[in-house]
Parts: C-alpha cells; structure tokens; sequence
C-alpha cells in the first residue's frame, strides 16, 4: 500500500544519509596516509565494511523483520518477504582516489532478491560528495532533491549519450572491451562514470541518455533501477529477458530497445 511503500522510501533515504556522512567524513584527505595502515584497498574494503553495518543496523532498528543482502556481508534471512539491498559505497575505485563519483545505494525489494523475480519497492541513491540523492517508490514515480524526474526522449543511438562500466577480472574486461569499440562508432560518445548506481541515476534525470552494463551485482542496480523504470525509462536485458546480472540496459524505451539489439546482436550477454 502506498503508507508503507512512503515508508519504505523515507527509510532507504535516512539510512542512506546516514552512511553517506561516515563515508564522507571517514575519506582519508590523502591515500597515502591511510596506505601507511596497511594498503589502500585495506582502507575502502574498512569503509565499505562499516558503512555496510551501519545500513543493516539502522534498517533492523526500526525493521526487525526484513531480509538484507549486502555487498560484504551476503545475505541474511527475514520473515517478512522484503529483502533490503544495499551496496555501501558503489563506485569504491573513486572513493580511493577521490574522484567525486561513489554513491551509497539502498533499496527494498518483494520476493527472491535476485533482479529475475524481485519487485522493487522503494530505494535511494546518494551521491556522497555532493549530496544529490534520487529516490523512487513504486508506482509513486523519482525524484532527485525532491524534484520529481523524467528520462529524455528517445532519440537514435548516433545522438545518444551512452553509459558503462566494466568488471574486474581481465577476461570479462577483453570482452567488454571488443563490444565497445562495435558501440563507441555508433553513439554521441561513451561515459564511464565509475559507479553503476550513479549512471542509472544519470539515465533517470537526463544526465545520461542510456547506460548498459554486463556483470552488474544487484546491489549495483536494485536502487538505480527503479529510479529509471520510475522515472518513465526501460530497464531491459537483451533478447526479452529482464535486467540482470548478463546485461543491463537503461533509458528511453525505443533507444534501450534499439541499444538491445546492438548489443545482442554482438552477443554481449556470452561468454566471459
Ligand atoms: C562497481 C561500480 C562500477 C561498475 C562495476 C561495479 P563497486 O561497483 O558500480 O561502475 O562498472 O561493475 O562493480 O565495486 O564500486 O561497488
């Protein structure tokens, strides 16, 4: 009902802010000095850690009952059907060089949490640096800053602004890599912003005309992805299927569409 998705909206947005100032605050002003500890990814995977108990704490506070799947901390089991999905700093390369561009992503989502049968309820991005924070409730439509959102128009690939990222292991990367140079001659050009929850969000406010990814976590897209779908966009997979961890695509319907098919046609969504 639509008390409780307001609810479930307002909670993601709180905790999210909540994790976003001890991200912020805990960033070293130099890696350097942190890397004396032990070494720098040392720092960010501590953050991450704290970052993530802070979420689950302060979800279970005040809803004892629900699910969470985290990015560190796997997934621990509720009895009442929703499950929350949390990435706490997406977008971690960034936060380690201090490239303004990592975000917390908090959402709440019906059923198996796995982006083939979920129903997204509520959820929230924060950008961490500058404060932008988008938000959706299902059926209730996005915002970012309270100012309610829409994905551009459609428009054909050749003026599109395009979206992605890659994974970290070297054989994903080298096939990533061979798609890109099918789909760079195609677009206006390529961004690669460094956080997957981030691009969505670009996609919802008009930042960005579509973004596709291949190998995205849930918790990189459980948030972002109702924003767009929330904020008039599409969120698809390639050949009918849903969005998910073989591919992600976002944007104005026919230009996702058209994008799809690209991407299916290079057989994207295989192998490594
Ligand atoms: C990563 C970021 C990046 C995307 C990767 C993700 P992390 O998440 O969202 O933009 O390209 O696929 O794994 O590791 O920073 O939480």
């Amino acid at each position: 009902d639509a008390a409780l998705l307001a609810e479930l909206r307002s909670l993601a947005e709180r905790v999210a802010r909540a994790a976003g100032d001890l991200v912020r605050e805990g960033r070293p002003d130099r890696v350097e000095v942190a890397a004396t500890k032990s070494s720098p990814v040392d720092v960010v995977t501590q953050m991450d850690a704290d970052s993530e108990a802070l979420l689950r704490r302060l979800i279970l506070a005040e809803r004892p009952g629900d699910a969470i799947l985290g990015e560190e901390g796997g997934h621990v089991a509720g009895a009442s059907g929703l499950t929350w999905v949390i990435d706490p700093i997406d977008g971690t390369v960034n936060y380690l060089y201090g490239i303004p561009a990592y975000a917390i992503s908090v959402a709440v989502v019906a059923g198996t949490p796995d982006p083939d049968r979920w129903v997204a309820l509520a959820g929230c991005v924060l950008h961490v640096v500058d404060g932008r924070t988008w938000t959706a409730a299902l059926g209730a439509g996005a915002t970012l800053d309270g100012r309610a959102l829409h994905v551009n128009d459609a428009k054909p690939l050749s003026q599109s602004l395009v979206g992605t990222g890659f994974g970290y292991e070297s054989e994903r990367r080298a096939a990533q890599a061979l798609v890109l140079t099918h789909v760079l001659p195609k677009v206006r050009d390529i961004r690669r912003i460094g956080s997957a929850a981030i691009d969505l969000c670009m996609v919802a406010d008009g930042s960005l005309d579509l973004v596709y990814e291949r190998g995205l976590n849930p918790w990189d897209m459980a948030a972002g992805g109702l924003i767009v779908t929330e904020a008039g966009g599409a969120l698809t997979g390639l050949r009918g299927r849903r969005a998910g961890p073989d591919m992600t695509v976002a944007g104005a319907s026919s230009s996702a569409a058209e994008l799809a098919s690209l991407l299916a046609g290079l057989d994207a969504d295989n192998g490594a």
